[in-house]
């Protein structure tokens, strides 16, 4: 398979099987996709599928059973333990369904954290986390805690925490899934100016109307990539 000078992540007939005891279950049946730089695609699926599987590899979360991952040109299975955390902190951008925020930190402490661990002094974690929340439109949000803004400022506090390290990527599981349809349509106009704005994002959903948004859309049943015309069966 010939990788692309402009592919951020390249999947090649990847696998994944959880072993749970004496049953195993197979995740992934050999899953093949490119993300290109500045794409805005979604994966669909229904529950179970694998969707958040393949998030979770894609986001070195992860590991593959077996099958091929290279991310920014780098094959996966070649980084040490250093070399993916750095990938993980640096190149990733994680947006999930429940927010994952830290109830008891401010909106622009919590978008800072990741840069803490990322090394980045103090001073600059300040700043950088106060313009990704200002670029999510919540400049005047930076003092709240997650309790005292709704779910789609929430919501938004998780994209500026995901935009903070400048990723290559940004995965998003589910990011709408608790979100109330106001919320919704919040939350996907911010995906639509990042799109416009040069990011690569890769958005996992099982909604119709949420997965239109995207640029692309590929469809996963039973651990598989499936063809566009088998999607109506
Ligand atoms: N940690 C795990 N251990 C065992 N089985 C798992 C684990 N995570 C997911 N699975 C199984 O893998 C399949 C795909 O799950 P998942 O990727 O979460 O699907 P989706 O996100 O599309 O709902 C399901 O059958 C699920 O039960
Ligand atoms: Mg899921």
């Amino acid at each position: 398979m010939s990788v692309s000078q402009d592919s951020v992540v390249t999947l090649d007939d990847v696998t994944k099987t959880y072993q749970t005891g004496a049953v195993a279950v197979q995740a992934l049946r050999g899953v093949s996709l490119d993300v290109r730089r500045g794409e805005y695609l979604a994966i669909m699926g229904p529950s179970g599928s694998g969707k958040s599987t393949l998030m979770n590899i894609l986001g070195c979360l992860d590991v593959l059973t077996t099958g091929r991952y290279l991310i920014n040109g780098h094959d996966v299975a070649s980084l040490g333990e250093n070399d993916l955390a750095e990938i993980r902190n640096k190149e990733i951008g994680f947006v999930f369904q429940q927010f994952n925020l830290l109830p008891a930190l401010s909106a622009w402490r919590n978008v800072e954290l990741p840069l803490f661990y990322g090394g980045v002094p103090a001073g600059e974690r300040k700043e950088r986390a106060i313009r990704a929340l200002e670029r999510v439109g919540l400049g005047p949000r930076i003092h709240h805690r997650p309790g005292e803004l709704s779910g789609g400022q929430q919501q938004r506090v998780a994209v500026a925490r995901a935009l903070a390290s400048e990723p290559a990527i940004i995965l998003a599981d589910e990011p709408t899934g608790n979100l109330d349809s106001a919320s919704t349509e919040d939350v996907l106009s911010l995906f639509d100016e990042l799109h416009r704005t040069g990011r690569t994002i890769v958005l996992i959903t099982h909604e119709q109307e949420v997965a239109d948004r995207a640029q692309r859309m590929v469809h996963v049943r039973d651990g598989h990539i499936i063809d566009p015309a088998e999607v109506a069966a």
